[in-house]
């Protein structure tokens, strides 16, 4: 069981995945929880390369290098977790790169979902919530901008979060109102999920 937990900057991400880490562990299930870019040694390297505001890195570089995070993540934990059984939640995956190099950086969903797939060897999550708030309430809930990507301005983190929107449908994501109370959320992100655990 493989699940991704998605959202622009400001969304609420960290405290909705502490959230359903708990919930699933107190059920009884082996959780890992996981994280892209830079769960694993190399990837904290790839990690720094990426949001280190250092020089400009090129686009499609900055594709490149996110998929090779992928490529180990998955090979030394996303699949190892599965095949003994755990439950893997991610904060982020391949969503993020269709949302954020696909159309924030404009190098187009279809070619980075190729690449994408090629880095994962083709793991797709069994289900995806990606939490939507308001520009307003992230830009209430952001953190001071420090990384490079964080620096990326107001313009482009509203292109993520209306890209998470449309491409919704198309690649079966849950989209789940993420501007209330942190308990409401919590609770529509266990429905998203949920039915999903229980149906294995
Ligand atoms: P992180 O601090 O983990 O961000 P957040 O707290 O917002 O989840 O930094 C990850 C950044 O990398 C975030 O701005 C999104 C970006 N990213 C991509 O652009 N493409 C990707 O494929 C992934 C996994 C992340």
């Amino acid at each position: 069981m493989f699940i991704v937990l998605e959202g622009g900057e400001g969304c609420g991400k960290s405290t909705q995945i502490g959230a359903l880490v708990e919930h699933l562990r107190n059920a009884g299930h082996d959780v890992v929880a996981t994280f892209e870019p830079g769960a694993t040694a190399r990837g904290a390297a790839l990690r720094r390369f990426l949001l280190a505001d250092e020089s400009p890195l090129a686009e499609r570089a900055e594709l490149l290098v996110m998929a090779a995070d992928r490529a180990q993540h998955v090979a030394e934990v996303v699949r190892p977790a599965l095949a003994r059984g755990a439950v893997v939640v991610s904060d982020r995956y391949a969503p993020s790169s269709l949302v954020y190099q696909g159309v924030g950086r404009g190098l187009g969903v279809e070619a980075v979902a190729a690449i994408s797939d090629f880095a994962a060897g083709g793991l797709v999550p069994d289900v995806v919530v990606v939490l939507d708030v308001d520009d307003a309430t992230a830009a209430a809930r952001r953190p001071v901008a420090e990384d490079r990507m964080e620096k990326a301005g107001a313009e482009f983190h509203q292109r993520v979060r209306q890209a998470y929107r449309d491409l919704a449908a198309t690649f079966g994501w849950t989209v789940v109102d993420a501007r209330g109370a942190v308990d409401d959320v919590t609770a529509a992100v266990l429905d998203a999920v949920l039915p999903t655990i229980t149906s294995r």
